[in-house]
């Protein structure tokens, strides 16, 4: 197959991780006999800094003529005073609107050998499998009206959460039908107890629900879920919630694994490219210094092959270079132990090219 990738770096060590996902996708496509073609465009601080604008039409064009896009990370202290529709963010949120990629896949999966580098206990997080999806284009994140104003000669200020019936329920039937083929149970968190949108969130999901006899759903209060997320994570499956929502339990989520720097994520809409990018965000404290994890980038990879070219085997291949590696032993500085030889991003990519080449040598 030939398939044409949107590669957006971004800032921070966006470009470093995203440059070791392609070597690797290089490699997949050379094994397999496909042929991956990249086309760079600008995100964030880099496209305000050189045109002004966090999300240039360029790049949203660029996207939406390939198969999938392919992201590292956005911002970075140089951008943090800027107006908020100024700010690098405003260009990952834009495009995540523009391509409509409503349903945020965030799978959270333990690598044994890394049990011990989480601040969990072992037993809490051993054999933990299970997959956040976030509604990525509504709710608190959208919202009309966003502003500041004044109200009785004080500044105050608004933000909203809105959902519209057909938002939520097609997130949540996305949801259900990702619980189908793994675990059949779906936990819907919300805070129907306080707010509006979760009582008609809870309502429709339970509706959905008719429609998928054999997978159990559960509904689940925000507050009590990032609880029961750290205190016994194994009765989750699929955690479908609202955007605010799911971004705070996403980055809760990710110490089950170890570190952030271990969590990949795809974006999907219905007809749009996809969007695949590492949970973890630009780290400019060691931007450029070859000392980031590339491991998230590198399975968001695998991620697109898998829901955007139904590349089955291959994404397999390389979930399983990644676990390869793990096993190992090799760490980059995040998921090492005091005393453990740390890699660089670099390293780290080598030897998921080399655990690649050994497990198709082996086939
Ligand atoms: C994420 C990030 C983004 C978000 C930021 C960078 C806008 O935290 O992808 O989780 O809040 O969605
Ligand atoms: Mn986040």
């Amino acid at each position: 197959m030939e398939k044409k990738i949107t590669v957006l770096p971004g800032d921070g060590i966006g470009p470093e991780v995203v440059e070791a996902t392609t070597n690797i996708l290089d490699e997949v496509a050379e094994q397999f006999g496909h042929t991956f073609t990249y086309e760079y465009a600008d995100i964030g601080g880099i496209a305000l800094d050189r045109e002004g604008v966090p999300l240039p039409d360029k790049t949203v064009e660029t996207c939406r003529e390939s198969d999938g896009v392919l992201l590292g990370a956005v911002g970075g202290p140089k951008w943090d005073e800027n107006p908020g529709h100024l700010r690098p963010e405003a260009g990952l949120l834009g495009i995540r609107k523009q391509l409509e990629l409503f349903a945020n896949l965030r799978p959270v999966a333990g690598h044994e050998s890394l049990n011990t580098s989480s601040s969990l206990k072992e037993e809490v997080i051993n054999g933990v499998d299970l997959m956040i999806v976030r509604e990525l284009t509504g709710g608190l994140y959208f919202g009309e009206p966003k502003e500041r104003r004044e109200e009785g000669g004080e500044e105050a200020v608004v933000d909203t959460l809105s959902y519209k019936r057909s938002e939520i329920e097609r997130i949540v039937r996305r949801a259900f039908d990702l619980a189908k083929v793994r675990k059949k149970h779906v936990t819907s968190v919300d805070k129907a107890n306080v707010l509006e949108s979760s009582r008609l969130w809870r309502e429709i999901a339970d509706e959905v629900s008719e429609d998928y006899p054999d997978v159990t759903l559960e509904h689940m209060l925000v507050d009590n879920a990032a609880m029961q997320l750290i205190r016994d994570p194994k009765q989750f499956d699929v955690v479908v919630t609202e955007n605010m929502f799911g971004d705070i339990l996403s980055d809760e989520a990710s110490v089950l694994t170890g570190s952030l720097g271990m969590l990949p994520s795809a974006s999907i809409g219905s007809d749009s490219p996809g969007l695949y990018e590492p949970v973890h965000g630009s780290a400019p404290d060691i931007a450029g210094e070859g000392k980031a994890n590339p491991l998230a980038t590198i399975a968001s990879a695998g991620m697109m092959l898998k829901y955007s070219f139904g590349m089955i085997a291959e994404a397999t291949a390389i979930d399983e270079a990644i676990q390869q590696v793990l096993s190992n032993g090799f760490r980059t500085g995040d998921i090492a132990k005091p005393g453990e030889k740390i890699l660089s991003t670099d390293e780290m990519t080598a030897e998921v090219v080399k655990a690649l080449q050994t497990a198709a040598a082996k086939s």
